[in-house]
């Protein structure tokens, strides 16, 4: 098996950070290698205000996930929360370029690139172009064209984008842990990947993944995001009002709110109280979704209802208070399954990181766009060679 068959996801979340590194098998399946998480500050708002901190947090999830990967690796695809991204459509084109007329990955990614061919504001930067529709010599609706036969290569698709100025303190927080961004992936794009499955995002669905300070949405309709919203609200503040309510320190908060969503006994009076905190802030969060999101809902564009996702969303009243003011039905979404070492229980881990690692897996562009471009990951591995040769001189 090839290294260029090992992917790392990295979450920079406003709690924690988690970094899973994954090697992609012959059969195209997912074997974790290694794992780091550590805790992180930094952030107000969901967005970095300490880069120091932030990517002291990296290097330290970066050390224990190749630790554990017995993988040194240069660098991560990078997950981005949808703070101010916006949204533009656009279309490619290309000729294949196969002998036998058929579409080949290249095109595909040729067609893509073509697509990111647009007026792009200068405090704008792209981050990724996502797929609507495949047209092949005219007959639309493709959802995945490689093989088919044809001579133009057409795609409609979406192109996301993000003010570059957020997207610089993440990539230097990145380089800064001494790794460098491969690519870059939407957080709710990724978490779809772990948690929903191809119908729920072809019929519609609403992912809602509650994080530490931001609260995540993303509408789906036909394949593909047709709704993103971010709420500066999560977990953090149901924390905080918990802290403030009762007079105690955020810590001791933060241990009895994770009492309580285990169906955990504090004090019956006390945890009556700390319901009502915990409700309170929930509803404001859900409330704010609701009216964001009046349009898409009463089109009749969510038939699958709410998937919830994050660890936020483990706070007891979640789905019913959903089902109450979205009036759609709703559950807590589960990470697919996934191969991964002893002691390592997946749906524990980070669904943006798998989701990442995930999406990566199942896009052929990213590992062409290795293949074409002579990458870092290579480079460093040939450095390395270099090195180790040199060092076996030394002693011979
Ligand atoms: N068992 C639990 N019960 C209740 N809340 C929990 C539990 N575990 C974690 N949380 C809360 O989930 C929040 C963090 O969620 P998550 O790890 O998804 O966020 P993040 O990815 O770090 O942040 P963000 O998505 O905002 O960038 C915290 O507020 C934490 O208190
Ligand atoms: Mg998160």
């Amino acid at each position: 098996m090839s290294d260029n068959s090992i992917i790392a996801g990295l979450d920079i979340g406003t709690t924690r950070v988690t970094e899973i590194i994954a090697r992609v098998n012959a059969e195209g399946e997912i074997d974790i290698l290694g794992v780091g998480e550590e805790p992180c500050q930094g952030f107000r708002r969901g967005l970095i205000v300490d880069i120091d901190s932030v990517s002291s947090a990296i290097e330290a999830a970066n050390k224990r996930a190749t630790r554990m990967a017995g993988h040194n690796i240069p660098s991560v695809f990078v997950g981005i929360p949808v703070i101010r991204v916006s949204c533009a459509t656009s279309h490619g084109m290309t000729a294949t370029s196969g002998d036998d007329w058929r579409v080949t990955a290249f095109d595909v990614k040729k067609a893509l690139d073509a697509a990111k061919v647009l007026a792009v504001p200068p405090d704008r930067e792209i981050i990724s172009v996502l797929p609507q529709e495949y047209i092949v010599d005219g007959l639309g609706g493709i959802q995945d064209p490689e093989g088919m036969t044809g001579i133009r290569l057409e795609v409609n698709a979406k192109v996301i984008m993000g003010q570059v100025a957020m997207l610089e303190n993440i990539a230097e927080s990145v380089e800064r842990a001494g790794l460098k961004v491969e690519g870059r992936v939407l957080e709710p794009v990724a978490v779809a990947q772990a948690v929903l499955t191809d119908e729920q995002t072809h019929r519609g669905v609403m992912l809602i993944d509650i994080g530490g300070q931001i609260t995540q949405v993303v509408t789906f309709y036909e394949g593909t995001p047709i709704q993103f919203l971010c709420v500066p609200l999560g977990g953090t503040h149901i924390t905080n009002d918990i802290a403030i309510g009762m007079k105690i320190p955020f810590e001791e908060a933060e241990r009895i709110k994770h009492r309580n969503s285990l169906g955990g006994q504090n004090d019956r009076n006390n945890d009556e109280f700390i319901r009502d905190i915990i409700d309170a802030r929930l509803r404001e969060i859900i409330e704010l979704i609701e009216s964001e999101t009046r349009e898409v809902r009463n089109s009749g564009l969510v038939p699958c209802g709410v998937v919830f996702a994050g660890a936020g969303s483990s706070v007891p009243g979640t789905i019913e208070l959903a089902c109450e003011i979205l009036d759609l039905p709703a559950q807590i979404g589960k990470s697919r399954l996934i191969q991964a070492p002893k002691g390592i229980e997946p749906r524990n881990l980070s669904q943006v990181a798998l989701g990442i690692i995930r999406h990566v897996a199942g896009d052929s562009r990213f590992f062409l766009a290795r293949e074409f471009e002579p990458s870092t990951f290579r480079k460093v591995l040939s450095n390395l060679r270099g090195w180790f040769d040199g060092f076996l001189e030394d002693f011979f």
